[in-house]
């Protein structure tokens, strides 16, 4: 019998579902039905992002879905970020309030400080001329704010490093519940998975199967011999097999997709599990971190001078 691995605990003593739909990437006119798909599969947990530019859409469904009675509010864990031009500290809740009146909800499970950078007010890129100093004290502040108001159930960090995590937990009063991070088979966090652990803090991973639709990173994760030898023994498929991984692994996944079929694969991960031969077999896997943050590296004050120093050197 496999081990139950539907949800895992935060520091805040709420749950979170272990397997969540991502929505990064989801093209507006797909992603309402993917959601609507997903829930009726059995999925629990959406994650969202107001830089998505999708909020509005999967509202309309959630509201449907409510109204329908298929699933109530309090089923549901759902997740958001707060992006980069909203890190100053006056900003923080006025960004909730529009992710919570384009999801059309009164709180959201969990929010999160997207990325450790900091963009001026209504920018749009990542252009030099839109980088600010970083002041992640201030800006944590006030997303203590949403906490304490109850708007924000949970917060904590995403595409943080185990020393940015770090130094955040020095001044913070409550402490993040969660770092959402790349993670899969072939970039599989140690480092940050240990200090994370020892810290209490939960790891959720993004782009569980390596993101294979993204045109710009040429992703093999799904490829890799080791994941299709297990996949072969266990009768799975590459994807599930990088999810379940990751579910024994003890951390959370938020594989994305707008298909059904694979909706209900991806969800298909509950009722058995790698043995442990074969899990061992992991740690021979290459490790490569894909998503490297490009974007955010400029010689300009504010921005990261190079990637090591976006990672703390965990690249
Ligand atoms: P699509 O969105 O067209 O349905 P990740 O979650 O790692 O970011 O990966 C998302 C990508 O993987 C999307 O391109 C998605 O396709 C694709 N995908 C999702 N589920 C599966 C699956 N079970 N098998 C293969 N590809 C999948």
């Amino acid at each position: 019998m496999a081990n139950a691995v539907n949800f895992f605990e935060l520091n805040t003593g709420a749950k979170i579902p272990s397997v969540g739909l991502g929505t990064w990437q989801a093209e507006p006119g797909l992603v309402g039905a993917a959601v609507a798909a997903a829930v009726k599969i059995g999925y629990r947990h959406i994650d969202c992002a107001q830089i998505y530019r999708n909020e509005k859409e999967i509202g309309m469904v959630l509201k449907k879905l409510f109204e329908d009675g298929v699933v109530k509010r309090e089923e549901l864990f759902i997740t958001s970020k707060l992006w980069c031009s909203d890190h100053a500290p006056e900003d923080v809740s006025e960004a909730l309030d529009r992710t919570l009146k384009d999801l059309q909800l009164d709180y959201v499970d969990l929010y999160l400080i997207h990325w450790p950078a900091r963009f001026k007010k209504g920018s749009i890129g990542f252009g030099p001329e839109n980088f600010l100093e970083l002041d992640l004290p201030s800006t944590w502040k006030a997303m203590e704010e949403l906490y304490d108001s109850g708007k924000a159930r949970a917060i904590g960090v995403s595409n943080f490093s185990s020393k940015k995590l770090g130094d955040l937990l020095q001044v913070a009063r409550v402490p993040p519940a969660v770092n959402q991070v790349e993670c899969h088979p072939s970039w599989q966090q140690s480092k940050l998975r240990e200090f994370c652990k020892s810290k209490g803090v939960h790891l959720t991973g993004y782009s569980p199967l390596g993101s294979p639709g993204t045109t710009w990173l040429k992703s093999d994760v799904l490829k890799h011999p080791i994941l299709n030898m297990v996949a072969q023994k266990l009768g799975k498929t590459a994807a599930q097999v990088a999810l379940r991984w990751g579910l024994q692994m003890g951390h959370s996944v938020l594989p994305k997709s707008t298909h059904e079929e694979w909706i209900k694969e991806n969800f298909d991960v509950f009722a058995w599990s790698i043995p442990d031969e074969l899990f061992a077999k992991f740690s021979e896997i290459e490790q490569a971190r894909l998503i490297r943050g490009n974007t955010f590296i400029h010689e300009i004050p504010g921005a990261y001078k190079t990637v090591e120093e976006l990672w703390d050197g965990e690249i």
